[in-house]
C-alpha cells in the first residue's frame, strides 16, 4: 500500500493553541484524510516542542517545574485537536524518552563526524529574553541597538558555545533547492535560494551552556551543555517514526514525508533540516508545504500581538467542528496572507454549508420521505450532469493532489449547487413518481458528501448514514453504482446565522 506520512510544526506549549495553530492543523489533517479516503496507507504526526528558554520561563512564573507544566499543556493542546476532529496518529512530545535519546545520539554522529565544533560566540544579548539579537532583528533606538520586545539596550556578552557548520551545505543545499521540486509552492524556495546568496550561511550555535538554559537535552559528551532546542526540535519528524530504531518503519515513512509548515520556519525547515539530514546521510524530505499567515487587522494572528481569535469562539460561532475546519481551509491560502474577516468568513458558511450543501440534503431528503417513502431505486441519470459531475470530481481531485484545499472545497460545493439546480428545474415535488429525478439529485449529494469527508468528516458520515450510503474513495463511488437509497433522516446541518451590519 502506499505509504503517506505528514507532519505539523511541533508547537510551543507556552500559551494554548489559536486559530493561526488550528489552520495548519486542520490543513494537515484535511490532506491527511483525503490521502486515507485515496487507499493511502497514512501517518499524521503533530505534537509540542517542550524544551528551551521559553517553556523555562513560563513554567517558572507559574510554579511550576517545565514536566509538570509541559504535561498540562499537552493534554489542552490534545483536547482542541479533539475539539476540530483532528484525527492524528501520533502525538509526539519533544520530553518523551525515545525522542530525548534518538537527538542525543544523532548530535554525537554529527560531532564525530567533524560537522561540529565548540567556538566562542559573541554578539549583542537581551538580558530579559535571554536572547542574542543579530542585525536585522534588534531596533535602532537614538543609534544604538535595543531589545524589540523589551526596549532596553542590548549589552554585548561572548559564550563558549558549539556550533553546527552549516556554511559546509551550500552547495548541497543550493543544488537541492535549485533541482528538485520540494518546496512548495516554488517561490518559497527562491526566497530561500536568494537570501542564501544574499548572506551566505553562517556557522549556526546549535548547544547553549547550561547556566543559561537548562531545560533541555544534555550534550552527551559534555555535561556543561544543553541542546538548543530548533536541533532539538526539527528531529522529532525522524524520532517519530523509529530513526536508529527501527529502520524498516523509518524508511518506509520517511520516503514519502511532507512537511507542513508556516512561512516563518521556512529558513529552519530548508537550510537547517536539509542540512542536519545531509550530516546524517538521510535524503531531504519528499515535500515542505508552506503557507502564508492568517492575519487578524492585518497583522499575523498572534499571542504577542494580541489579535487572536480563539478555537473556542469559532466552534461557538458556527456550532460544529466541521463548520469551523470548512471555512478555515475555505480562506486557506498558501502565498498569500489571509485576512480572518467575520464577515467574509459568515457568509461563506451560510452561502456554502447551509444554503447550498445543507439546503439540499434537507430539501432532497424531506422529498425523498415524503415522496417514495425513503427509498429510491437506481436509475440512469441524463448524461448532461453525469459529465458535469465527472467534470468535477477531476478537478477535485487535481486540486486536492495539489495540496490546493481552498478549490477542492469549492468544487465539493459545486456538486451541491449542480444538485440544487437540478431540483430546481426538474421539480420533483410536483410529479407522481419522481424516483429519476431524486435518484439523480441523491448522486449529487453522495458525491458532494465524499468530497467533503476531508473538511467535514462527521457531517458527512451523519449525511451517509441517513441517506444508507457509505464514504468511500471517490474514484471507486462511481456514479449510478447505488442500488437503492435508504433515506431514514432529513437532517438540518448547519443552523445560518445572521450576518453583522
Ligand atoms: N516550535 C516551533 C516549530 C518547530 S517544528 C520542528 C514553532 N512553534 S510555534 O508554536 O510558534 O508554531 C509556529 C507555527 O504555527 C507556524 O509555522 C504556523 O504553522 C502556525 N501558526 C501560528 N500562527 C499562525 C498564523 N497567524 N497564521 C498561520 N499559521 C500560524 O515555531
Amino acid at each position: 500500500m502506499n505509504v503517506f506520512y505528514i507532519t505539523t510544526p511541533i508547537y510551543y506549549p507556552n500559551a494554548p493553541p489559536h486559530v493561526g495553530h488550528a489552520y495548519t492543523t486542520v490543513f494537515a489533517d484535511t490532506l491527511a484524510r483525503y490521502k486515507r479516503l485515496m487507499g493511502y496507507n497514512v501517518l499524521f504526526l503533530t505534537g509540542n516542542d517542550e524544551h528551551g528558554l521559553k517553556i523555562q520561563k513560563v513554567a517558572e512564573k507559574q510554579g511550576k517545574t517545565p514536566k509538570e507544566f509541559t504535561d498540562e499543556m499537552a493534554e489542552v493542546f490534545k483536547n482542541y485537536w479533539r475539539s476540530l476532529d483532528v484525527n492524528y496518529d501520533h502525538f509526539i512530545r519533544t520530553t518523551d524518552e525515545y525522542h530525548e535519546k534518538t537527538v542525543s545520539e544523532a548530535f554525537s554522529y554529527i560531532y564525530k563526524k567533524g560537522l561540529i565544533y565548540k567556538a566562542k560566540y559573541a554578539g549583542l544579548y537581551c538580558v530579559d529574553c535571554e536572547k542574542y539579537y543579530s542585525p536585522g532583528e534588534y531596533v535602532e533606538i537614538e543609534g544604538k541597538p535595543h531589545c524589540p520586545l523589551h526596549n532596553k539596550p542590548l549589552e554585548y556578552m561572548e559564550e563558549e558555545t558549539y556550533y553546527f557548520k552549516l556554511s559546509d551545505f551550500k552547495d548541497y543545499l543550493l543544488d537541492v533547492l535549485n533541482n528538485r521540486e520540494i518546496v512548495y509552492p516554488r517561490s518559497y524556495a527562491e526566497e530561500v535560494l536568494s537570501k542564501i546568496n544574499k548572506e551566505g550561511l553562517r556557522d549556526l550555535s546549535i548547544a547553549r551552556p547550561v547556566e543559561r538554559v537548562w531545560w533541555g537535552i544534555p550534550v552527551p559528551f559534555d555535561k556543561n551543555y544543553v541542546i538548543y532546542v530548533w536541533f532539538d526540535a526539527l528531529l522529532n519528524y525522524i524520532s517519530a517514526i523509529g530513526y536508529l530504531n527501527d529502520n524498516e518503519k523509518f524508511s518506509k515513512y520517511w520516503s514519502n514525508v511532507h512537511h507542513v509548515i508556516g512561512k516563518d520556519i521556512l529558513w529552519f525547515h530548508t537550510v537547517v533540516w536539509f542540512s542536519i539530514l545531509k550530516a546524517l546521510d538521510i535524503d531531504p524530505p519528499r515535500k515542505v508545504i508552506v503557507h502564508a499567515f492568517l492575519t487578524s487587522k492585518g497583522t499575523k494572528m498572534s499571542k504577542s500581538v494580541g489579535n487572536v481569535i480563539s478555537i473556542e469562539e469559532m466552534l461557538d460561532r458556527y456550532g460544529s467542528p466541521d463548520a469551523v475546519r470548512y471555512v478555515l481551509m475555505r480562506i486557506f491560502n498558501m502565498d498569500k496572507d489571509s485576512e480572518f474577516d467575520f464577515e467574509l468568513v459568515d457568509s461563506i458558511y451560510n452561502s456554502e454549508l447551509a444554503d447550498t450543501y445543507g439546503n439540499l440534503v434537507r430539501r432532497a431528503g424531506v422529498l425523498a420521505q415524503k415522496k417514495t417513502d425513503g427509498k429510491i431505486y437506481r436509475r440512469n441519470i441524463d448524461s448532461k450532469i453525469k459529465d458535469e459531475l465527472e467534470n468535477k470530481l477531476n478537478a477535485y481531485i487535481d486540486a486536492m493532489e495539489n495540496f490546493e484545499v481552498a478549490r477542492g472545497a469549492s468544487l465539493a460545493i459545486d456538486v451541491a449547487r449542480l444538485g440544487n439546480q437540478y431540483l430546481n428545474e426538474t421539480k420533483p415535488w410536483e410529479k407522481k413518481d419522481p424516483s429519476k429525478e431524486l435518484y439523480t439529485v441523491l448522486e449529487t449529494i453522495r458525491l458532494a458528501t465524499i468530497l467533503l469527508y476531508p473538511f467535514t468528516p462527521r457531517i458527512s458520515n451523519l449525511v451517509a448514514k441517513a441517506f444508507g450510503f457509505t464514504v468511500e474513495n471517490p474514484l471507486k463511488a462511481t456514479l449510478e453504482s447505488i442500488e437503492r437509497y435508504n433515506v431514514t433522516n432529513a437532517p438540518i446541518l448547519y443552523k445560518k446565522i445572521s450576518l453583522k451590519k
